[in-house]
């Protein structure tokens, strides 16, 4: 499987002129590597214009409304997305679930963008790593409520990020281990296996994120993550740069 590290700008950088260094210095850098998927996902208006340095990257937004057209002021819709040449979309962040979002609206964004031909990558991940494991029960929940109505046909349109929530930001709790990345990997392809079947859950791949830098993204993808999603270090095109070289 093809490795898929997506950078999330988040609500970064301020201004159009920044975003177009950085997608400069990253477009130049990508172009020395060879392998894996490079999937940008920049704020909403610097979609379009990261267009012109398009090659080597692919496109993704960091959200999506849950009704294809209509009255919906402030929202973008999967079909605006795809008419303009963006690949993938990130949904359920935990950021997005902090202002409020639940598993029912996460759920409509990813049928919303499967229907745009949108590939979306969904977000879970427990905010506590309890001893007794109910974080296990959260992660099951999460996954069969956002996926509620997606086929077993549809589901090879998706990728999964186990993002623990107290492993994102400079906030973060702590750093998360390979090991325990591994270990829920097996969960979540296991409940999947469940809802489908083991052939289904076997090719979807299984990303991680939360505090990825350059020192720890080979240890996750030794620990068999199909890909990164990085945050911070996706600003620093010399981070980004070593992140895309552990991937060789
Ligand atoms: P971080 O963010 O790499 O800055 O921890 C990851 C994410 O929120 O996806």
């Amino acid at each position: 499987m093809k490795k898929l590290i997506v950078g999330n700008w988040k609500m970064n950088p301020q201004k159009s002129k920044e975003a177009e260094i950085l997608y400069k210095t990253i477009q130049k850098n990508a172009k020395d590597t060879k392998g894996p998927t490079i999937v940008v996902c920049p704020p909403f208006p610097y979609l379009y214009l990261g267009q012109k340095f398009k090659s080597k990257l692919l496109f993704g937004a960091q959200d999506v409304a849950t009704l294809p057209s209509g009255a919906s002021t402030g929202e973008v819709s999967a079909m605006m997305l795809s008419s303009i040449n963006v690949s993938y979309v990130i949904v359920g962040h935990s950021e997005r679930r902090a202002f409020g979002e639940s598993n029912t609206v996460i759920n409509q964004k990813i049928l919303q963008s499967l229907k745009a031909k949108l590939m979306p990558i969904l977000c879970i991940g427990e905010s506590i790593r309890d001893s007794e494991g109910h974080y296990l029960s959260f992660i099951k929940m999460q996954l069969q409520e956002c996926l509620a109505g997606v086929s077993k046909a549809q589901l090879s349109n998706i990728a999964i990020a186990y993002e623990p929530v107290w492993a994102i930001g400079k906030d973060a709790l702590r750093e998360a281990t390979p090991e325990e990345f591994t270990e829920t990997k097996i969960f979540i392809k296991k409940v999947l296996a469940d809802m489908y079947d083991i052939k289904t859950a076997h090719n979807i791949p299984i990303i991680y994120g939360g505090s990825v830098h350059p020192n720890n993204a080979k240890q996750f993808l030794n620990a068999f993550a199909d890909g990164l999603l990085i945050g911070r270090d996706s600003l620093s095109p010399s981070k980004f740069q070593l992140i895309l070289k552990a991937t060789q």
